[in-house]
């Protein structure tokens, strides 16, 4: 209800509105209104209460729940059902959960702190309140399991396309699907399958992103790695009303994610393998990557209609990578 009142107030910002009228709309008590009124203050919610006019929406935190993710929601089918936490081990783990109970398709389940946030290859990721997105979709694509990793590459590209329409950064894509800023990561995706007879049962797409993190948010290990969009935007003189608004990012990643579903559910992968191309900062660098124990350099050329990247390496052997973690040679070495 608490959520209801504030959708009210957010689809009338700027004017006032009767506690009686709320009232009245809501179906609950003054005294209720007045609660969650109260409530919605504490979470950082600004509010001009006047005993003759009632109340009327000033500002709007930087707060992660329901309301804030469905109000302007443009996107279709993902966000239909949408679940918030404060806290939770692993949005990935709370989307397997609903997804093996049947939940629909484009769930999505978002946290303002994860305990046991999940990486790729077995490491876990740093999630702290107030920081990052923290969000994983249910998706039931229409696909093989082997264009699974199709998936992921185009939540890559709905992410880059989504900071450049809420931020303005110009990001990249370091395959397979690691989003960086200036050769530093700032968002991660960790995708799911339950597949079974050779089909998709469902996916379950996480994804992370350094939204608010400032230098001691980040590990030791990762300081050099590692970027916030509010660190790049610090730097750069673009946080223009000074705050960035995790809301407006999921809502712009949901929306750009939703396209590139309905382009894999209609076979259209090229779309996405094209853009993922024009984004990438991997294509014609010469990276390493650890296969099996030994250390292979080589150029990476292009990616295959499944999201393999074709690498010629300088053993004069062409190789396809379907997974793994690469380094890309920049200025300052590989990294
Ligand atoms: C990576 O290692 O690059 C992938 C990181 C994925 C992190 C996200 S945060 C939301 C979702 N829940 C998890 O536990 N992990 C993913």
């Amino acid at each position: 209800m608490k959520y209801k009142v504030l959708e009210v107030l957010m689809s009338n910002i700027g004017e006032y509105i009767s506690g009686e009228a709320l009232s009245e709309k809501l179906g609950v008590s003054r005294t209720m209104i007045w609660k969650h009124i109260n409530d919605l203050k504490r979470e950082g919610y600004v509010l001009n209460s006047s005993s003759k006019k009632g109340y009327m929406l000033m500002s709007i935190p930087d707060a992660i729940n329901t309301c804030e993710i469905m109000h302007g929601l443009e996107s279709g089918l993902f966000g239909k059902s949408v679940y918030c936490f404060e806290e939770i081990d692993s949005t990935n783990n709370y989307a397997k959960k609903i997804a093996y109970e049947g939940c629909d398709d484009g769930t999505v389940v978002v946290a303002d702190r994860q305990l046991s946030g999940r990486g790729r290859l077995g490491r876990s990721w740093d999630s702290p309140s107030g920081k990052g997105i923290f969000m994983s979709l249910v998706m039931h694509p229409k696909i093989p399991p082997e264009d699974m990793q199709l998936v992921t590459l185009g939540a890559s590209v709905a992410v880059v396309k989504a900071i450049k329409e809420v931020t303005g950064i110009s990001a990249g894509i370091k395959w397979p699907n690691d989003v960086v800023i200036d050769g530093r990561k700032v968002c991660g995706i960790l995708t799911e399958m339950a597949s079974e007879q050779e089909r998709i049962s469902f996916l379950v797409v996480g994804i992370g992103i350094n939204v608010n993190h400032e230098d001691e948010d980040f590990h030791d290990e990762l300081k050099d790695k590692a970027i916030s969009l509010r660190q790049h935007a610090l730097k750069n003189n673009m946080l223009g009303e000074g705050i960035l608004r995790r809301s407006s990012i999921i809502k712009s990643v949901l929306r750009n994610l939703e396209s590139v579903y309905e382009h894999l559910n209609a076979g259209n992968k090229s779309i996405i393998i094209d853009e993922w191309k024009n984004l990438s900062v991997t294509l014609g660098k010469d990276i390493r990557i650890e296969i099996k124990g030994t250390l292979h350099e080589g150029t990476a050329r292009d990616i295959t209609n499944d999201g393999r990247l074709i690498v010629d390496c300088r053993d004069n052997v062409t190789r396809e990578l379907l997974s793994g973690e690469i380094s890309v040679r920049g200025m300052l070495g590989y990294i």
